[in-house]
């Protein structure tokens, strides 16, 4: 589905409140989710930007990055398993990607699985290119991280 084609897109960020409905995200989306105290850890990061993402009032997913001079690397990139296959990444990444520009970033890089194909087609469809690999990035599983990374050209 079109990006047009989804109903009214919010964003907002990450408050104490949000955090449970999170964790609850992140175990139905990841071998190694993310406990609380990372997540309120992001609450305090000033150089951090952690947002959830609402269609229609209803929480459709989340995302985030840190920012580390001119370069956002981003954390988190989660979409609700039910909402996922109608563009709702891809808009979350957009809206990532225009707010590292405008706190200066001018490139975005990231690690994701080497056989997460779907978040692989993602950030290729956005014009991610493969970097580099990292051996057994991930430690509770022993999987490949593979190392993607875009300019944040003026363009996006
Ligand atoms: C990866 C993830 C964020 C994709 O979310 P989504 O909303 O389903 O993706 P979208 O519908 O926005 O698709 C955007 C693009 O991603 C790619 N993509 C999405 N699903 C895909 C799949 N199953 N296989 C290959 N490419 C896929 C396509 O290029 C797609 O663009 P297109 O529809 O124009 O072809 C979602 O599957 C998810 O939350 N997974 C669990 C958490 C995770 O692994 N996050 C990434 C961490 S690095």
């Amino acid at each position: 589905m079109a990006i047009q084609e989804q109903q009214a897109l919010y964003f907002t960020p990450l408050t104490l409140g949000h955090i449970p409905h999170v964790l609850h995200i992140e175990r139905d989306s990841y071998p190694e989710p993310w406990t609380f105290n990372m997540l309120r850890n992001e609450l305090e990061n000033a150089s951090g930007y952690f947002c959830l993402m609402y269609e229609n009032n209803i929480l459709a997913g989340y995302g985030g990055y840190w920012l580390m001079l001119d370069e956002a690397h981003v954390t988190r990139v989660t979409i609700v398993g039910s909402r996922r296959g109608r563009g709702l990444s891809k808009a979350l990444m957009l809206h990532l990607m225009e707010h590292a520009k405008e706190k200066g970033a001018v490139q975005m890089r990231l690690e994701v699985r080497e056989n997460n194909a779907p978040a692989i087609g993602l950030y290729e469809n956005l014009g991610f290119e493969v970097e580099g690999r990292r051996l057994r990035y991930y430690q509770r599983s022993n999987e490949n991280a593979l190392v993607m990374v875009k300019r944040l050209a003026a363009d996006n």
